[in-house]
């Protein structure tokens, strides 16, 4: 059987990006990164990409002159490479709902939270952590999720939780959940790419193998 061909977006630094290099390099993921786009230009993540000879393209809003004509390159192009999985390793965009139609069920996002929690519009990257931390929670965590039109609810595929502790800070919030990220990711993808996956109603069912 082919391995399947996962596009990674990013905006960043890509340490999730680089969990997932890493488990198609140790064999724990059947399946190849075909590209990896970033909507931001100079980010590191751009960058484990090229260490790790994957093809790289880099597509602000700059570039193509708005956010429309960018998203219809960024379709065009996935249908173009017969990407059968998008990976949302910290892509900081919406994507857009010719995206999400074309590939339903097929886009996975991680986000940094045990959604609901401090998911949702405006919800991404520290802000997460900075509300979790505000608001006093004794537990956070990650969730992966398939991405539908509502922002962050799509059916979740994996959560795992992380404990708060009281002198814990934005930051070490931050890296503890991180930490976890690194493998419920890769873990997903691996499920995934072995077509364990079912959505029924809304949930994700997981098929033993
Ligand atoms: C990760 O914490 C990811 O969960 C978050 O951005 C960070 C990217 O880090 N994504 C979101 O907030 C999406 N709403 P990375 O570039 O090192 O993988």
């Amino acid at each position: 059987m082919s391995k399947i061909k996962i596009a990674v977006l990013i905006s960043g630094g890509g340490s999730n990006l680089q969990a997932i290099i890493d488990g198609i390099n140790e064999g724990y993921i059947p399946a190849e990164i075909d590209i990896v786009i970033s909507n931001k230009e100079d980010v590191y993540g751009l960058k484990r990409a090229e260490k790790h000879n994957i093809d790289t393209k880099v597509m602000t809003k700059a570039i193509y002159g708005s956010i429309e004509k960018r998203n219809k390159a960024l379709l065009e192009l996935l249908k173009k490479r017969n990407i059968d999985l998008v990976v949302l390793a910290g892509y900081l965009a919406i994507l857009p709902t010719e995206i999400i139609k074309e590939y339903e069920n097929k886009i996975i996002n991680i986000h940094p939270s045990l959604i609901p929690s401090f998911a949702g519009d405006g919800f991404y990257g520290r802000r997460v952590h900075e509300s979790a931390f505000n608001r006093g929670v004794k537990i956070s965590g990650a969730t992966v999720h398939f991405v539908n039109e509502i922002t962050d609810g799509g059916p979740i595929i994996l959560q795992k939780t992380v404990d708060i502790d009281f002198d814990d800070d934005v930051e070490t919030i931050a890296k503890k959940v991180l930490e976890i990220e690194h493998k419920i990711l890769p873990l997903a993808v691996k499920l995934f790419a072995q077509g364990r996956l079912e959505v029924i109603n809304n949930r994700v069912k997981i098929h033993e193998k």
